[in-house]
């Protein structure tokens, strides 16, 4: 019977980005039913798949954990034994599904064989030689199909993570994502990059509530929130709550833009204040853990320090670790604000914040690959952007062009390394200006470097002078205006 095997589970077990997968799709080579691809094709568009291949992936995985801040996860994280006993329950009956179907046709081939030789027994002799070659041919058949094939370890791999990851499908977006260990569905939906409608996290607020449709889940935490008997006997559940046991679907509301996302106001904690050079302060600060930011990669909010007028903030930091943010602040010489942070500002202060706000969000329908390009601590933004494309893992390519000025470094010039290093879809450039005139004098290198540069979603973030002769002269080049994402280097405005 021909196996089906769904995106996520296809990418990770050849080892490819699901952005890589979507592409063959596009282009024809790889075949989808509902949603799904046949586990052969995937073998014939990606022959070299070992088992060992996963290995490889797995280190990636981890740099890629790392270089996007996400929580490290202890190496023992694993499901529970009662959800992998319904796992492999599930697996179980498969299994026995299959062997069934398998010993019906065994059956149905042996009295198919047993009636070619009757009928070659019973026939003149031209027909008879007819039937002597349908017959050597089904013998010949029947033996290569029968014979064990390489796909037989793969489909092992293939049960084997199921077991350790199910599933989640969202309706009515069809996004999905896996969920390892026992983490719950909300934790891994955001880890996954969606931005799934939540609030308290923690069973207090049913703002996280959504319907199963298929599949089976397990609470993992009790709630305060009640959910009413007619919401129980719907299927609803609270995904901050619960994690899934099987493969599961659910009908769960998501943010699309910046206008689903409530303005929220929240007292978050300093970590730390690092200077890494004379030009910006990136700030740490820690959300309470029932009290956590919902935000989209790229906006941007308004910090409130005692007796200071609020500063709007970009966010530097990746949705999917909602309670750890992080700010790149530019130091403008003089500033009361930049005055206060560096000397009264320090590890456990309490700011207030608020927010979110802006539509400097990645366009997430887009199938183009992304091209990001940051001048100085523009950079803030713009690796929030490549944290969150990363966790989305939709993109085919990724390109960072950085661009620093006299004066200002590429600070976070290591990390950028790391991900260039770590993934096969990342290419980093650093790049220096002679002065912040000349920043434009670099487009024509960044266009003639990328391929067919029309057909890439453009995102850059400056400081606000540089902005429109940017847009002009992209617009000029033919990059289309809706391909264009353009933002401010935000500080130093009153908000
Ligand atoms: S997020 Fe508040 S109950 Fe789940």
């Amino acid at each position: 019977m021909p196996r089906l095997i769904t995106l996520s589970r296809a990418a990770r077990l050849v080892g490819v980005k699901r952005g890589a997968l979507q592409t063959k799709i596009q282009q024809g080579e790889l075949r989808t039913f509902e949603g799904e691809l046949l586990l052969s094709d995937l073998l014939h568009a990606y022959p070299q798949t070992k088992v060992e291949d996963s290995t490889m992936l797995e280190r990636v995985e981890h740099i890629m954990e790392r270089a996007v801040n996400k929580i490290i996860r202890p190496e023992e994280d694993v499901p529970d034994s009662n959800t992998l006993a319904a796992r492999i329950l599930v697996l179980g009956q498969e299994l026995a599904q299959a062997r069934q179907e398998a010993r019906r046709y065994a059956t149905l081939i042996h009295e198919l064989k047993q009636k070619i030789e009757e009928l070659a027994r019973d026939t003149e002799e031209t027909q008879a030689s007819a039937f002597s070659k349908l017959q050597a041919w089904f013998n010949e058949a029947l033996e290569s199909r029968l014979a064990p094939d390489d796909d037989t370890e793969i489909i092992a791999k293939e049960a084997f993570l199921r077991v350790m990851a199910a599933q989640v499908r969202i309706l009515p977006s069809g996004h999905e994502f896996l969920i390892e260990g026992s983490d719950s569905i909300l934790e891994a939906g955001l880890r996954s990059g969606l931005a799934l409608d939540y609030g308290c996290s923690n069973g207090n607020c049913g703002k996280c509530k959504a319907k199963v449709v298929s599949g089976q889940v397990k609470k993992i935490t009790a709630h305060d929130y009640v959910l009413s008997e007619t919401e129980r006997g719907l299927g609803y559940i609270l995904a901050c709550c619960n994690t899934a046991v099987t493969d599961v679907v659910l009908e769960a509301e998501e943010a699309f833009g910046s206008y689903d996302i409530p303005r929220q106001k929240i007292e978050v904690r300093v970590k730390k204040i690092e200077h890494p050079d004379e030009r910006v302060l990136i700030l740490h600060a820690r959300t309470p853990r029932t009290c956590r930011l919902r935000f989209l990669a790229g906006q941007y909010l308004s910090l409130q320090l005692d007796n200071q007028s609020p500063q709007d903030c970009s966010i530097a930091s990746c949705p999917c670790d909602d309670m750890n943010l992080q700010f790149h602040i530019p130091v403008t010489p003089g500033s009361p604000f930049i005055e206060a942070l560096e000397n009264h500002v320090k590890s456990n202060t309490v700011l207030c914040i608020e927010g979110p706000q802006g539509d400097f969000i990645l366009n997430e329908d887009s199938p183009r690959s992304l091209v990001f390009i940051a001048v100085n601590s523009g950079f803030g933004p713009i690796k929030s952007l490549i944290e969150h494309a990363m966790a989305l893992d939709t993109a085919e390519n990724i390109y960072l062009y950085w661009i620093i000025t006299p004066g200002n470094s590429h600070y976070l010039g290591n990390l950028c390394r790391s991900w260039d290093d770590a993934l096969d879809n990342f290419r980093f450039t650093a790049l220096e200006a002679t002065d912040s005139s000349a920043v434009e004098a670099l487009l024509p290198g960044i266009l003639a470097d990328l391929h067919n540069a029309s057909g890439l979603d453009f995102y850059a973030c400056m400081p606000a002078p540089l902005l429109e002769p940017v847009e002009n002269y992209l617009t000029r080049q033919g990059i289309p205006q809706g391909q264009l994402r353009l933002e401010p280097v935000r500080m130093g405005a009153p908000a």
